[in-house]
Formats: C-alpha cells, structure tokens, sequence
C-alpha cells in the first residue's frame, strides 16, 4: 500500500472511496492494522479506558499519550497516525495547545492530532493548532472527555436544534482548517448532513452509513474488553474468550505435567 497522506484522504472522499480507521495502543497492532491496508490509526485517549483501566478518558496524561503514539509510529510503514490530544492538554490556552500538539509531532512521531469539541473556544484552539502549521482532525457529537456535561455516554443532535447545533459547528471547524471530523454518537441523518455539507472527510463511529469513513476501537472490534459491546459495535471476533481458554489450557497443563513435552524441550 502506498503512504496514506491528508491530500489522499480528501481524494478518497472525492472518489468516494470509503476510509478506514481503527485505535491502536501499541507497536503489535499498529503492524496489524499497517499490514490490514487500514488507512489511519488513531491512538485513541481511550487508551485510557481499554489499557489503562480508567473509568474515563479524562485521568488521561501527556506523556501516556506520548509513550504510546511513539509504540504506535514505530509499527507503522503506511498508514496515517493521529494522535488524539488527552483532556485539558488543549483547553487552556492557545499556547499550550500548540506546544502539546507540537509534541505528539515532534517527539511521538504521528502526522497529525484529534481533539474533541465545537463550541467557540474549541474552534479558535483548532484555529491556533493549524496556524501553527500541524494537522488537526476534529471529533464532534458525543464527545467522551464533556462526559460530565452530557451527562453520560450520551447520542447527540437528536433534536432539530441540537441537529443543527453539530451541522453549524462542523463547518465552522472545516473553516477553521480540519482536514477530517470524526462524528460519534449521532442520529445517521445528521451524520449525512453534515457529511453532505463538508468537503473534507467524516469518519464515523455510532453514526451510520452515511460517512466517508468508520472508524472503531479495535478493542471493541476484536472483543478485547470482556463486557457486552454498545450497539454501534460489531463484534468481529471474540478474543477475550479465546485468551481465556488458552490461558486456561497452559495452567492446566503446567499443572498436570503436560507442558512442557520433549518437543519443548532443549
Ligand atoms: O479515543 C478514541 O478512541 C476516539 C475514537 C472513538 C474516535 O476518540
């Protein structure tokens, strides 16, 4: 596969050529996904959640963020990788918000940032980041570091003016200079406006058939997390039950003396 770069995926969406996104954490599955042909790998905060054991994206930290997106850029060879900006690394000022952008750059190696939001204060920060010269992906709609706010894990845009609230501010964020939003947690007609009024890409995740893009938390896909996956997930494997039997198989093994045999012998 040939080096997927930010003129490409705007391509793609002109050619109407779906892309394809996935979180990774660390240097195996980056190979993976890499190898897979997956367009963009996105070290997701929810790192926070499905390998660090938070409860939330917001304990995230700067440096866990970094010391992952580095694994990540060394099992890559083609794909995009982004690397999403943990809560409160952006939301203070112009100044920090680039220099921490800067970092996921400089020293984690990734071609772009993520960051969530599209109030006001959020577009002129994105403003700043691409001023600045780096590339950011937006993420709108049900945005897991307002989890307070919302409420919970919460939809997003179902009523008219709340619809229109998330259209308005998607392209505010296009004017502001994303190259790709991310539309989580939405009815899918209003993932299909917003998708139809941009001219960037969209990727969505819980917000149907009508983006450019999808993208899931490979550990939702892989059935990693062990617990019933929400709706908007398809469960494309179940390895937690695998690892369970075969981590399972080598205890009763070692306890009865099968393993290890001759064959595993020096
Ligand atoms: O952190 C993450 O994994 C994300 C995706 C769900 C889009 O932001």
């Amino acid at each position: 596969m040939a080096k997927v770069t930010i003129p490409k995926l705007k391509q793609m969406k002109a050619d109407a050529e779906k892309i394809t996104m996935l979180t990774a954490y660390d240097y195996p599955t980056a190979m993976l996904l890499d190898q897979a042909g997956i367009d963009i790998l996105l070290v997701g905060d929810s790192l926070g959640m499905v390998v660090l054991g938070y409860p939330n994206t917001l304990p995230v930290t700067m440096e866990e963020m970094l010391h992952h997106t580095k694994a990540v850029c060394r099992g890559t060879k083609d794909a995009l990788v982004v690397g999403d900006m943990p809560f409160m690394s952006y939301n203070i000022s112009h100044t920090e918000a680039i220099k921490n952008a800067g970092r996921f750059i400089k020293e984690g190696g990734a071609a772009a940032v993520k960051l969530e939001g599209c109030g006001q204060h959020m577009i002129d920060i994105t403003r700043a980041i691409v001023d600045a010269g780096i590339a950011v992906m937006g993420h709108i709609g049900l945005t897991p570091q307002f989890i307070h706010q919302m409420g919970g894990f919460r939809v997003q845009g179902k009523d008219q003016d709340q619809a229109q609230a998330l259209v308005d501010g998607a392209k505010r964020l296009e004017d502001a200079g994303i190259f790709s939003l991310v539309l989580e947690g939405m009815p899918d007609e209003v993932a299909s406006r917003i998708t139809a009024t941009l001219s960037i890409p969209t990727i969505g995740i819980g917000a149907g058939a009508g983006c450019d893009g999808q993208v899931l938390v490979i550990h939702d896909l892989l059935g990693l997390t062990g617990q019933r996956p929400p709706k908007f997930v398809k469960q494309y494997a179940n390895l937690f039950k695998d690892m369970q039997e075969a981590i399972g198989a080598f205890k009763r093994e070692v306890q009865s003396g099968a393993f290890p045999t001759k064959e595993y012998t020096y």
